[in-house]
């Protein structure tokens, strides 16, 4: 790995604690104007000051985002469908390489959807945006997108992770599972794990929890964050379970402790 892509991988994954928690808020590329998201500049700017990362598109970036936040950029290069759309795989890359470095991005970011109808395209996709991402030193992080017939068990996604590895991503995102230590054993790169739809805080916290405990590098949340009752007291107790090894209880009272306070 050379020195950029290293440099630029560690403004993601700190290394003070080898952990990252990432904000995502690239949900509007297929879902528009997703709840929680409508105002999106109003949504991220308090979150900026506890996210490691901000995971988006260069519109909402360009948009929404002060350029002086010095907020390390995960930049989202795929899409091209909407939620109208039977089949959600059939995704292309969307934003060149000079324009992800033009836009200062510390990683950038697509979806494979290993089992669905395009599964050739986006795994093409992907071995392409790493072959142009290094040429720049330019991490490439994998979603493993999880098609509407596919069970979110360990089987299937240790091997959608394990695809994003041979293909030479260099940290992959997905769903936290049963046995999901052993989906970390056999990933030879970072694995982060996604919020997913919105649950109670204790249940979000949780998942952050088990997560950390299971040898996840980090989690990449946004509706758990942005559509929390408090999202600054999310972010806050994500962080004291990712970065402070904090335990469920006392993480728990920090985002209590941040909700009355506002
Ligand atoms: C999905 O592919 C998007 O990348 C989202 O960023 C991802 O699902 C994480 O957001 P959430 O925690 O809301 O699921």
């Amino acid at each position: 790995m050379d020195w950029g892509l290293k440099n630029r991988l560690s403004k993601i994954i700190q290394p003070k604690t080898g952990k990252t928690v990432m904000l995502a808020v690239d949900h509007g590329y297929f879902l528009g104007p997703t709840k929680g998201l409508e105002d999106a500049q109003k949504t991220i700017k308090p979150l900026l000051p506890y996210a490691d990362s901000l995971m988006l598109t260069r519109g909402i970036l360009r948009n929404c985002v002060d350029a002086a936040s010095r907020v390390p950029v995960v930049l989202r290069v795929s899409g091209g469908n909407s939620v109208l759309d039977e089949d959600l795989s059939n995704e292309a890359l969307t934003v060149s390489i000079e324009d992800a470095m033009r836009l200062n991005a510390a990683a950038v970011t697509m979806s494979i959807y290993v089992g669905s109808p395009h599964e050739h395209q986006t795994l093409a996709n992907l071995g392409r945006l790493v072959d142009e991402a290094q040429r720049y030193g330019m991490p490439v992080l994998a979603v493993t997108a999880v098609g509407k017939n596919m069970a979110r068990d360990s089987r299937y996604l240790s091997l959608c992770c394990r695809i994003a590895a041979e293909l030479g991503a260099h940290f992959v995102k997905t769903y936290f599972c049963e046995n999901f230590r052993a989906l970390v054993k056999s990933t030879p790169i970072p694995v982060v794990v996604a919020g997913g739809k919105k649950t109670s805080e204790k249940e979000a916290l949780t998942l952050a929890y088990n997560s950390i405990k299971e040898g996840a590098v980090g989690v990449d949340m946004g509706r758990n964050i942005f559509q929390s009752d408090s999202p600054v007291g999310m972010i806050k107790a994500v962080r004291a379970i990712v970065h402070d090894g904090t335990q469920l209880e006392k993480a728990f009272s920090i985002y209590e402790k941040e909700k009355k306070a506002r």
